[in-house]
């Protein structure tokens, strides 16, 4: 009665299953290597084990108790030999990890850590610009890179005579009649493009490539970037167009920022602007051009500018990627030096 009552509480002739549980258990994760392991496991749970042993005094009892402790022994043993094995797969795995490291081939001489690239800054300025304009209801539309005297001046109210040709540094192809197949010296080009194969109402703006004669110095580079944009609409006028320009200023660089037009000329346009943006340090910077589009260019499109009125701006994407950033070089943009590029 007394041996089962004992056997119960995990008592067998007064030894104390739970101490030699806790001392295999420390013994077990104490072992630095499957050998020492395997001897372990051969002291509590092998054929002379300290645990298997005990199962001789079984017979001593009578049958209930017996029966009670030889369940509790049998619990020990397994306890102890799902330890061990639980500690075998841990040191296999490590022994398995450590002989790999052992015996890898290092066939790499050195490697450099992976850079991820990013988009070229005009690249990253211009898809900002979309987005914003997007976002004010505006699509984007495209022109080629190489354009006739029509598209580059004529239809854009600039005749062979005017004085405003000199002004553009036309980079002409060698095709055709002299200085009749050119490089496109503005973005406005796409403006004509647009009105002979859209009807009014027109929301465009354009980005792309343009091309100058200009030498390449800090602020200016013979191929560019500009982006165009042309609305034509009913009544529309002036203020249209400064309200636009202010709510792209505000989109584009923020609420802080304020916009202002000076008078200015153009052919295709009339009253024509230069339009600035404020700089932190109380000065103005000036982005480009814009005006009311004139009304030949709209005739020249086959537009009657009795029923549609419009506007237009332009300006440089370059040198606001710059501005962004404070690179006082536009240089920097095209030279790919990864020392600068990385910064960005
Ligand atoms: N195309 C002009 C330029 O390159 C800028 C401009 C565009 C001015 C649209 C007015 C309207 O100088």
């Amino acid at each position: 009665m007394f041996a089962a009552k004992a056997a119960r509480s995990g008592r067998l002739y007064g030894v104390e299953l739970s101490d030699i549980i806790e001392r295999a258990t420390a013994a077990v994760h104490a072992a630095p290597g499957l050998d020492a392991l395997a001897d372990v496991e051969r002291g509590f749970v092998g054929k002379k084990g300290e645990l298997t042993l005990l199962k001789r005094d079984l017979g001593g009892l009578d049958p209930d108790a017996r029966r009670e402790a030889g369940r509790a022994l049998n619990e020990a043993i397994a306890t102890v030999t799902a330890i061990v094995s639980d500690r075998r797969a841990g040191l296999g795995a490590q022994a398995e990890a450590d002989r790999l490291e052992a015996e890898r081939l290092d066939l790499t001489e050195s490697l450099e850590e992976i850079r991820h690239g990013h988009l070229h800054l005009v690249t990253q300025a211009r898809d900002r610009l979309e987005d914003v304009f997007v976002g004010m209801g505006f699509t984007v539309a495209e022109g080629p890179e190489v354009e006739s005297a029509w598209y580059n001046f004529e239809a854009l109210n600039i005749p062979e005579w005017h004085p405003a040709r000199g002004s553009f540094d036309t980079i002409f192809v060698d095709l055709g009649e002299p200085e009749e197949v050119m490089l496109r010296s503005h973005t406005s080009p796409v403006q004509i493009r647009t009105m002979e194969n859209q009807e009014p109402p027109i929301y465009i703006v354009a980005p792309g490539r343009t091309f100058r004669t200009d030498t390449a110095d800090a602020t200016h580079l013979p191929a560019f970037n500009q982006i165009e944009g042309l609305v034509v609409d009913r009544n529309i006028g002036l203020g249209d167009l400064a309200g636009t320009i202010e709510e792209f200023v505000h989109a584009f660089f923020g609420g802080e920022v304020e916009s202002r037009l000076r008078p200015s000329y153009f052919p295709f346009t009339e009253p024509s602007a230069e339009f600035d943006i404020s700089t932190p340090d109380g000065g103005w910077l000036e982005l480009g051009g814009c005006g009311v589009v004139h009304p030949n260019v709209l005739r020249n499109c086959g537009i009657d500018p009795e029923i549609w009125q419009g506007f237009a701006f332009g300006f440089g994407i370059d040198r606001l990627a710059a501005a962004r950033i404070g690179l006082d070089d536009l240089r920097e943009l095209v030279i790919n030096d990864v020392r600068v590029i990385r910064q960005f």
